[in-house]
């Protein structure tokens, strides 16, 4: 068989770069610099795949530019916002991702930040380590309770489904919004409730959890419009991506209090965040960390070689977008 030539645009963990060096003909980004378009398309010359992540914008114009023996993009991740699918499939190339292995993963980070952000433990930390912790007592840093609150889920795929699972286990009471409800046996064994209307969903919960990918029908869902709509008590989490909320909406109503907290994943400029989000107590900001666990990154990169391996053999691409 024919070792296919595979571009990589970042640095992958050692495990994943060593079993594409056995099986591809693999060029790695030693520096692990995020590339721009015009390296991106100069790294794909005489390759027959590329292997971006989420910090590759691969527009029409980059899919345009790719050299002719390109075939497919085998996308480090489960996300592909990043990637324009309808220009990939314009051109015959084929694209995959790697979905299952991260869901769990970034569940619990869902989980982490709502916790955090409901019992202010970041807070808490800053405070201890500025030296400014006096000692208990009774109405020092008081946070919310999560179990009997109702969480509102957006988005009820894999990893929706996994934020409801853990959510049972600290006794929330879940419900959902999500284009197609989900079959009556999933929905009883996840104990949660479709809420076909998104708007009114978001008026009655006290926790919610961003969880659907970003579309050009989802990029600001949550809008100034419907962010008026949540509770002033209710926390806000997001480990999807950050075009999902119009950040800047959300940072004014963090930072007025209209809005009483949020965890957040991802953001919608990253690197980039509100600069306001940065000055708030109320706000647990996590750098993009959802799937960033040694058993997930390397569960990733055995989805990419599959993909790949599929591909050069012609057999059915197994995640195919
Ligand atoms: C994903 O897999 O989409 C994660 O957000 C990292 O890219």
């Amino acid at each position: 068989m024919i070792r296919p030539v595979v571009a990589v645009t970042r640095k992958l963990p050692a495990p994943v770069e060593a079993r594409m060096n056995e099986l591809f003909d693999a060029r790695f980004n030693a520096d692990d610099h995020a590339m721009t378009a015009d390296q991106i398309i100069t790294a794909c010359h005489g390759a027959d795949v590329l292997a971006p992540t989420v910090t590759d914008t691969i527009d029409a114009g980059v899919i345009e530019s790719l050299p002719p023996g390109l075939c497919l993009i085998a996308n480090f991740g489960v996300g592909v916002n990043h990637i324009d699918l309808a220009a990939a499939a314009a051109r015959g190339i084929g694209v995959t991702n790697t979905p299952d292995v991260l869901t769990d993963d970034t569940a619990d980070l869902a989980m982490a930040l709502l916790l955090s952000a409901a019992r202010r433990v970041v807070e808490g930390d800053r405070l201890a380590r500025g030296g400014k912790w006096g000692g208990w007592n009774p109405t020092f840093m008081v946070g919310h309770r999560v179990s009997g609150k109702r969480l509102g889920i957006i988005g009820m795929g894999r990893i929706g489904q996994a934020v409801a699972r853990r959510a049972n286990g600290f006794g929330m009471d879940i419900h959902y919004h999500n284009r197609s409800r989900l079959a009556p046996g999933i929905e009883g064994e996840l104990q949660a409730s479709w809420c076909e209307d998104l708007d009114e969903m978001l008026a009655t919960m006290d926790l919610i959890s961003g969880n659907c990918p970003q579309t050009p029908d989802t990029l600001h869902l949550l809008n100034a419009t419907r962010l008026d709509l949540i509770q002033p008590h209710a926390i806000i989490v997001n480990t999807a991506r950050g075009g999902i909320i119009d950040e800047a909406a959300l940072a004014e109503r963090l930072a007025d209090r209209r809005i009483a907290a949020a965890g957040l994943d991802v953001y919608e400029f990253e690197p980039a965040i509100h600069s306001t989000l940065l000055t708030l107590e109320n706000v647990v900001l996590a750098p993009h960390l959802g799937s960033a666990t040694h058993e997930g990154r390397i569960a990733m990169g055995e989805k990419v070689v599959q993909n790949i391996l599929a591909h050069s053999k012609g057999e059915a691409l197994p995640d195919r977008v």
